[in-house]
């Protein structure tokens, strides 16, 4: 089976990646994820894996922001929304759009680290691939207004930078 992998601007093609989406995360299987009630970034790039039978078959979002850590400004990559179609997983397809994800915020190499947030059952998965949880506090926006964010577990990617510890504000939404 090939397979084509697309990195594509992200509001464009959020009809592509909106069915998967649902697929995983309807309402009801959201309402009893951590993550419920939170109120998340849109991607600005998206990487597509399509299998030449099914179309998309594997999501990654990808977001870029500037940041703050312990006050100071850093670029951080971010990485959200990582979906595999439950009858496609365990064939690589993540660990790719992964690869295809980092590939393009190293390319760009003004990325100071890359970050993602994770259920704890989902933190093996991130870990295996190179991802180190980051022991110190997140700052997010939400419609309240900036709070600590705890309700999923941040782990960074490094690339110029190496973060452990100290405060990230992501002066945004999460992601
Ligand atoms: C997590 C997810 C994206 C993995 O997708 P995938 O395409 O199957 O991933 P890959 O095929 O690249 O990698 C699969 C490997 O990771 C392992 N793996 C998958 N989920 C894992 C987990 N939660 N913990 C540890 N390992 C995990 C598989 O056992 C497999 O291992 P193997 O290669 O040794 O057989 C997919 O299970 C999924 O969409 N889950 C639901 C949505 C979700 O929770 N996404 C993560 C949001 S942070």
């Amino acid at each position: 089976m090939s397979i084509e992998i697309d990195i594509l601007n992200g509001d464009a093609s959020w009809k592509e990646a909106e069915p998967l989406f649902n697929a995983i995360w309807p309402p009801h299987v959201i309402a009893t994820l951590p993550w419920a009630g939170v109120v998340f970034a849109h991607a600005e790039l998206r990487v597509f894996v399509r299998d030449e039978v099914d179309g998309v078959v594997c999501h990654v979002g990808i977001y870029r922001r500037e940041v703050t850590w312990n006050g100071r400004k850093l670029r951080a990559g971010g990485i959200g929304g990582v979906l595999t179609r439950e009858d496609k997983r365990g064939r690589g397809y993540a660990t790719i759009a992964l690869e295809a994800a980092l590939r393009t915020l190293k390319d760009e190499g003004s990325t100071d680290f890359a970050m993602l947030f994770c259920e704890p059952k989902n933190a093996p998965f991130y870990t295996a691939r190179g991802w180190t949880p980051f022991e110190g506090e997140i700052f997010v926006e939400q419609p309240s207004g900036r709070i600590r964010f705890t309700a999923i577990a941040p782990h960074v990617f490094d690339l110029r930078r190496k973060l452990r510890q100290g405060t990230i504000d992501l002066c945004g939404q999460p992601w």
